[in-house]
């Protein structure tokens, strides 16, 4: 016996999963990292136009191929545009089966720190305690408990698991982060991380290599390219602006980017810990911060309980969204019930995970090729499909645009403008990626 295929009980449950998906380790990891690594305030305008003109559309886009296929992502591409496309939905499976297996263990990572700062437990030399904590037993298995929690979530289904896990997660992650901004605008010397974070140097905007890391980062934080959104909105009942869902889901998710940036930086030169933040990708959330909190004592174990508190629930409720389109597609594929597609799809991605728990260089090129690579390819192919292949894209967002002109407007930027943005940014990603491998072999 099929179960029924589930749904949404409302559609703020729908816009809070989807937000959840949205914001997660992207937001306050990796933001933070490449707007320091990309010249600070620079970076964030140009982010700002790329989440407006590429990430939205696109996200406009996979929302109505959910929406309109009653499909996750495996099954979505074929369903929607024939056979010969069915490979689509397997790449945008393989891609979230890669993704979650290292995002997990990051999350492992920020359980464990939540664990150490409540108990005032963060020791002088942040950077060695953080290489414990990646590394060996200590780091597969916190990246089992992420996994475990995530398989918990997802086993309670669409609407008593991940639907009500996100009603109450995501407000509490707001209150958090508005709590944080506050308090870090309090520090007398974080006046030199606004002025970093917020005053643009103009040569910065117009370089190349800022633009491909912020569609990077958009494709990563707007959980776009290989279904996820797509899986989501599978679940939706007829009606309803999906134009506009697509927007606030993106606005939502550049504000929390936004005001992850307003508690880190200010922190971050409050203590002057610049140098450790653009050395290593993992440096600012995980060796910078607790070096601050450390220092505060008392109100540094408040704190910083608050902030891994609030990245974990970021980080879970994204990937129980990487989680939820395997799931699916094993049901699509099988015909079993959801628990136990949970059970294998949750084991699998365990297993696979193993290697980035243990390797940090392993973790890095995991990322480098699936969160970067991938995604791009993804959503190029996504672009194309509803630009040019898929041609119900039309009846399935009738009367959801605000006006004729941002209709033809959308359709032409999926059509061209973002096809070769995506095809530029994707040469310097294959590059990358071809040395991330000859990195290895050799
Ligand atoms: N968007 C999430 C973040 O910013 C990560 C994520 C969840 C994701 N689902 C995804 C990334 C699907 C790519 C594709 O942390």
């Amino acid at each position: 016996m099929t179960e029924p295929r589930p749904s949404w009980h409302s559609n703020v449950g729908f816009l809070l999963a989807a937000v959840g998906s949205a914001v997660g380790l992207g937001n306050l990891w990796r933001f933070a990292y490449l707007a320091s690594e990309s010249g600070g305030a620079a970076f964030v305008l140009v982010y700002l136009v790329v989440i407006v003109l590429v990430g939205a559309p696109l996200l406009v886009a996979e929302l109505a191929m959910g929406r309109s296929a009653r499909e996750g992502a495996f099954r979505a591409p074929g369903r929607l545009v024939g056979r010969r496309l069915e490979w689509v939905g397997a790449l945008f499976v393989l891609t979230g089966f890669a993704i979650l297996s290292y995002y997990s263990v990051i999350t492992g990572w920020t359980a464990r720190y939540l664990v150490a700062v409540a108990r005032g437990a963060v020791e002088r030399d942040t950077a060695a305690q953080f290489a414990a904590a990646a590394s060996g037993g200590a780091a597969v298995t916190w990246h089992l408990v992420a996994m475990a929690l995530t398989v918990a979530i997802v086993a309670g289904g669409v609407r008593g698991g991940i639907e009500r896990a996100s009603l109450v997660l995501m407000p509490a992650l707001f209150v958090l982060l508005i709590a944080l901004a506050a308090w870090a605008a309090t520090l007398p010397d974080g006046g030199a991380g606004y002025a970093f974070y917020l005053r643009p140097d103009p040569a910065r905007i117009w370089r190349l290599d800022t633009f491909t890391s912020a569609v990077g980062q958009a494709f990563f934080s707007l959980s776009l390219g290989m279904g996820a959104m797509l899986t989501y909105a599978s679940y939706l009942q007829k009606g309803g602006s999906l134009v506009r869902e697509g927007f606030v889901i993106a606005l939502a998710d550049g504000s929390v980017a936004f005001a992850g940036g307003l508690v880190t930086f200010p922190i971050v030169y409050q203590f002057g810990l610049q140098g450790q933040v653009g050395e290593s990708t993992v440096g600012a959330l995980f060796i910078a911060l607790p070096h601050a909190f450390a220092t505060l004592g008392a109100t540094g174990r408040i704190v910083g309980t608050a902030f891994f508190l609030a990245l974990l629930i970021a980080a879970l409720t994204s990937a129980i969204s990487l989680l939820e389109v395997l799931v699916d597609a094993v049901v699509a594929r099988t015909g079993w019930s959801r628990r136990r597609a949970v059970v294998l799809a949750g084991g699998a991605t365990a297993l696979a995970g193993v290697p980035a728990a243990l390797d940090l260089r392993w973790l890095g090129a995991a990322d480098r090729i699936a969160g970067n690579l991938l995604l791009v390819v993804g959503g190029l192919i996504i672009a194309i499909l509803t630009g040019w292949i898929w041609t119900g894209a039309d009846a399935e967002l009738a009367d959801g645009f605000p006006h004729p002109r941002v209709r033809r407007a959308w359709i032409w930027l999926l059509r061209v403008a973002i096809p070769a943005a995506l095809a530029l940014v994707l040469v310097g990603a294959v590059r990358d990626a071809l040395g991330v491998i000859a990195a290895a072999i050799r």
